[in-house]
């Protein structure tokens, strides 16, 4: 069973000031959720019980989220909004463990994982970008728990992508494949898309061995200044098979524009109490 998860949730998110100045990324809603509320309850979802957030000092509105609010469902209360107080203390929260760990320096996706080390044992987690909602009847992370469980291996969850993206990811040389599980031959972080092995990119989804750490304790800065995580899991690979797993379902990569608006669209459309009104708006609009 995984029971830990880790969010890094560090990034200067440049692609969306100015609203990022004084707002998480994380933390700007896909309708009425924060982004980064979907991914916690995906983590709780698969029975996730320590959700380590790798964090920075300027973004206390995200520990404030998930702390128990003691004030708020008492003024809901008097004013008769007594249902809403649910929303502001989900119980679901109330069944794990928020840790805040601080990344002083944005140096990359491999070096904020490693600032969790401290919780974690000699045991496999869970990571998970924000950034990429995924919305599915069986969530991502339990797609990928199905293929951890036949091969307690780390599994990564893979898409395909245009070509013209590909230069944007981790993509995978597939070795074996069986269903939705991928024998990972190679992984390499943004080749060319001349140089690139497949059209298959990790998403934002990850069941890791805690193996990784020292692989990410001996991997070098790229040219960026970052430590990249796929160049870790390029070197456990080494030392251990990794799987993928073809996720099924919808994903929208909210770290760009167009995947937060599109996201936004979506979800605002799966929405029943306001489903009718968008349709009209939009048939208006085109
Ligand atoms: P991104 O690269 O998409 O986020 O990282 P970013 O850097 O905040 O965004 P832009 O490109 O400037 O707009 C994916 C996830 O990894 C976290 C981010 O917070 C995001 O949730 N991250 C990234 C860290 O925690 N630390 C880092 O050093 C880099």
């Amino acid at each position: 069973m995984i029971k830990k998860a880790v969010l890094p949730v560090a990034g200067l998110g440049t692609r969306f000031l100015p609203a990022t100045k004084g707002i998480p990324k994380e933390m700007l809603p896909i309708v009425d959720k924060p982004l980064l509320q979907y991914a916690v309850e995906e983590a709780i979802g698969i029975g996730v019980e320590e959700i380590i957030f790798i964090t920075s000092p300027e973004k206390y509105a995200i520990k404030r989220h998930f702390e128990t609010d003691e004030d708020l469902p008492k003024r809901l209360v008097k004013s008769g909004k007594s249902d809403l107080v649910q929303k502001v203390n989900p119980e679901i929260f109330s069944k794990v463990n928020f840790h805040y760990v601080i990344q002083d320096e944005q140096k990359g996706l491999g070096h904020a994982i490693l600032q969790a080390e401290k919780y974690i044992e000699d045991e496999s987690f869970a990571v998970l970008l924000p950034d990429d909602l995924f919305i599915s009847n069986k969530s991502c992370l339990s797609q990928l728990i199905d293929i951890h469980k036949d091969t307690s291996s780390s599994v990564i969850a893979v898409n395909k992508v245009d070509k013209e993206d590909i230069h944007r990811y981790g993509v995978i040389k597939p070795g074996k494949i069986n269903g939705n599980s991928i024998e990972i031959e190679d992984i390499v972080e943004k080749p060319n898309p001349e140089e690139a092995p497949s059209d298959i990119a990790v998403c934002g989804r990850y069941i890791l061995s805690s193996s990784i750490f020292e692989h990410i304790k001996s991997t070098n800065f790229d040219k960026t200044g970052e430590i990249q995580i796929t160049d870790a899991i390029r070197s456990l690979l080494n030392e251990e098979k990794i799987y993928a797993a073809t996720y099924d379902g919808d994903k929208f990569d909210c770290g760009s524009k167009k995947g937060f608006v599109h996201a936004t669209i979506s979800l605002a459309l799966r929405d029943k109490s306001i489903k009718e009104d968008i349709v009209n708006i939009i048939k208006d609009i085109v």
